[in-house]
């Protein structure tokens, strides 16, 4: 029985991912194309630029996947395509190019949820069988549920307001960190994370938020607030304007990211105690999976790490590269989706699939 195999493309926000990955989880080829340094020069992503992107770059990627695995369009079981969420005109592209494919080469089609692969790549670096609790950190996202099967996810918490990459990405830019000289071409977090390094977290305190919400939910933008408060105050006194590097900015950076990680650790400390009390998880092997941008932060990762060691859970994480946006997640979702017979489209006379 020959092995199954699948095409994943993955466009939802700013990097343009292909791979491809058979059922006993090897990775055959893989492509990926970053536009982060170009949304960086604009202060943000802009979805017509992010689009635009894509397009000049999706086919490459794809080819590029494609050829280092030495598998061709006919060789594939199916072709796995992120259709959400994500920027709807990001996600379009990869769509469109998916659809292109199946239909030419009368493929079955698996639509994927960006977030469901993000929580099921685990399962491609490390067995891990469900339920298991998941925490998903990145630019877009903030959640934490329980993985029960592959598309049976009981969502605990979420963000009531932005995500803390979001909230990261825009306090580096309040501090001009790309315009600091040991942070060139870095994300906003991973700017954070580097100059926090150095820092002094204990020169200021940040209230950690929601501390009194008897729930899992998270809420960054009044963190966020409270760090711009600082800036602006710093800023005075060293009498600076607004977009000059501030002396003591590895401080703030230290003290911004330790509070980011102090509120993730006490929601999802409240998730495991949930889980434990209602038994949806089992104390003797209950693990703590976490994934998403965010969690390639040492700092953060290390406190999730503690978090687990201390409740007797299993901390699992994937290797940096999985934990961003990437194609190998979404062509794995789809091996997992065609393993569980799910949502599998076939192509008898066209697909049509809208995006978002
Ligand atoms: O998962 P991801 O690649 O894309 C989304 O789906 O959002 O996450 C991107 C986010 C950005 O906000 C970026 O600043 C953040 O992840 N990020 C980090 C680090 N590396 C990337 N945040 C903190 N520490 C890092 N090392
Ligand atoms: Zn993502």
């Amino acid at each position: 029985c020959l092995p199954k195999l699948v095409l994943g493309i993955e466009t939802s926000c700013d990097d343009t991912g292909a791979a491809v990955v058979d059922d006993a989880g090897n990775i055959l080829g893989e492509a990926l194309h970053c536009q982060k340094e170009v949304h960086l020069k604009t202060g943000g992503i802009i979805p017509l630029v992010a689009q635009q992107l894509h397009r000049e770059n999706i086919e490459q990627i794809v080819k590029e996947a494609l050829s280092i695995s030495g598998v061709s369009v006919n060789e594939l079981a199916a072709i796995a395509a992120t259709v959400k969420p994500g920027l709807a005109l990001s996600l379009g592209v990869g769509l469109e190019y998916s659809l292109k494919l199946v239909n030419k080469y009368k493929k079955p089609f698996i639509p994927i949820h960006h977030m469901e692969a993000h929580a099921l790549t685990i399962r491609l670096t490390n067995q891990v069988e469900f339920p298991f609790l998941v925490l998903l950190l990145s630019g877009g996202h903030c959640i934490l549920a329980v993985a029960q099967g592959v598309s049976d996810f009981l969502l605990l918490g979420q963000s009531i307001d932005i995500a803390p990459g979001d909230m990261l990405d825009k306090v580096a830019r309040r501090l001009s960190l790309s315009k600091h000289p040991e942070c060139h071409s870095m994300a906003g977090g991973k700017a954070i994370e580097h100059l926090a390094q150095t820092g002094n977290r204990q020169q200021y305190k940040f209230r950690v938020p929601m501390q009194h919400y008897r729930n899992c939910h998270f809420s960054f933008s009044g963190l966020q607030n409270l760090v711009n408060k600082v800036i602006i105050q710093k800023e005075k006194e060293e009498g600076l304007q607004k977009g000059e590097l501030l002396p003591c900015v590895k401080d703030i950076a230290a003290a911004a990211q330790h509070a980011v990680a102090v509120h993730i650790v006490k929601r999802t400390y409240r998730a495991m105690l949930f889980c434990i009390k209602h038994s949806i998880l089992s104390p003797k092997n209950a693990t703590l999976v976490v994934s998403g941008g965010v969690a390639s932060n040492q700092y953060i990762r290390k406190a999730l790490q503690i978090l687990a060691d201390v409740n007797g859970f299993a901390f699992l994480c994937p290797p940096p590269r999985l934990c961003t946006d990437n194609g190998v997640m979404i062509a794995w979702n789809g091996i997992e989706r065609l393993r569980a017979g799910l949502g599998v489209l076939h192509c008898t006379d066209g697909i049509r699939y809208e995006a978002n």
